[in-house]
């Protein structure tokens, strides 16, 4: 049944190629049609992909232009005044504009706690936090807790119990928990680890972290 269907068709290119032609239905002259046929094909084929792909090409809009603006902070006890593109976070400005890469950018996306700092005494994440939000602020980083050469007991205490392996996610971490100590809503294990559950360690510390927590919560 097939290969009667094949034979019909070969017999029916045949024919159309004498008809197109007015040669004899030699094999090269088939060989011709076939070829005819399949770039032919090719051209219906890729002809609507090729128009579809023109379609689609982007057409950028120009980039808003930067609006700089004067930002008054005190960063780690020292005030500063900053012109910055109002569109500039304040993790970008930290480690791109003051040289404090303490804070680090581990997801930029709120997700992950690496980056973050005090504002006012309050933990935030610094990476969806605009500078422009924060004139006026205090603001400390990992780079501020220390006093001169001493190191702040949070510090003293993740040392003490091992509270990091790779150190990414470390100043996040002990910022936020000198933020939650501060804040003292946390008084059993579920609660401080509810807390401190947006800083994400990808080494899996958590119990060692939570252990220099509640040394610093009882002194
Ligand atoms: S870098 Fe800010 S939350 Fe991950
Ligand atoms: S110590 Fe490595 S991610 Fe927390």
């Amino acid at each position: 049944m097939f290969i009667h269907y094949k034979l019909t068709i070969v017999k029916k290119l045949d024919n159309s190629c004498d008809a197109a032609s007015g040669h004899s239905s030699g094999g090269t002259t088939r060989r011709n049609f076939l070829s005819q046929i399949g770039l032919a094909s090719a051209g219906i084929t890729l002809a609507p992909l090729l128009t579809s792909v023109k379609e689609v090409e982007p057409e950028l809009p120009d980039a808003a232009p930067a609006e700089i603006t004067t930002i008054h902070l005190t960063i780690n006890g020292k005030k500063q005044a900053l012109d910055l593109d109002s569109r500039v976070t304040l993790l970008d400005a930290l480690r791109e504009k003051l040289s404090l890469p303490g804070s680090k950018k581990g997801c930029d996306h709120g997700q992950c706690g690496a980056c973050t700092v005090l504002v006012n005494g309050r933990r935030i994440n610094s990476c969806l936090t605009l500078v422009a939000m924060c004139d006026g602020a205090e603001v400390t980083t990992i780079e501020g807790l220390a006093q001169d050469d001493r190191l702040h007991p949070m510090q003293e205490a993740f040392l003490k119990h091992d509270g990091f392996q790779c150190g990414y996610c470390t100043p996040g971490q002990i910022c936020s928990a000198v933020g939650l100590v501060k804040e003292a809503h946390a008084h059993t294990d579920a609660e401080i680890r509810e807390l401190m559950s947006g800083n994400i360690c990808r080494c899996g510390a958590y119990q060692n972290i939570l252990a220099a927590i509640k040394e610093v919560q009882n002194a």
